[in-house]
């Protein structure tokens, strides 16, 4: 058994591999491509970081960009429970995509529905 998540999942490539397929759904679902820019590569490239770091690999994200403070990082956009669940559904599909080891899938999609919880930031618009 490897040591920690990122160990486990099979490095970068594999991680760049989810990340890739998940804003590929992301600049393409109705309630989440409004509120992301229209180049990805830049948020691709810290998402890759802070997932490495989220999974127990090297600390990537804070070298660069110091502490995560996510939730405060995410006040300027409008994260409604809706939306995380949106993100959660990419992410999902994202794993379902790059064929990722089902006990991983469980272990980190539970630890990423906590955390986008903890996102949002504003109630569901009314319709
Ligand atoms: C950045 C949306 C959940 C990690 C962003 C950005 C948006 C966004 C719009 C800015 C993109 C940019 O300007 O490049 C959302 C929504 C979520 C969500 C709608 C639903 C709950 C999460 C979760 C994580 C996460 C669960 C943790 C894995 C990040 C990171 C960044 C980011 C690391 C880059 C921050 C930086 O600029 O340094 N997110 N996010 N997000 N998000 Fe999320």
């Amino acid at each position: 058994m490897k040591h920690n998540m990122y160990d486990h999942l099979g490095g970068s490539q594999k991680l760049e591999q989810l990340v890739t397929a998940f804003y590929n759904r992301v600049s393409q679902h109705p309630e989440l491509k409004t509120i992301f820019p229209d180049d990805l590569t830049e948020t691709a490239r810290k998402q890759t970081q802070f997932l490495t770091q989220f999974l127990g690999g090297p600390p990537l994200y804070s070298e660069e960009h110091g502490h995560p403070m996510l939730r405060a990082r995410h006040l300027p956009f409008e994260i409604t429970p809706r939306r995380a669940t949106a993100w959660l559904t990419c992410m999902e599909e994202a794993m379902d995509e790059v064929e990722l080891e089902k006990e991983l899938k469980e272990h980190l999609l539970t630890r990423l529905t906590f955390t986008a919880h903890h996102m949002v930031n504003t109630g569901d618009r009314e319709e």
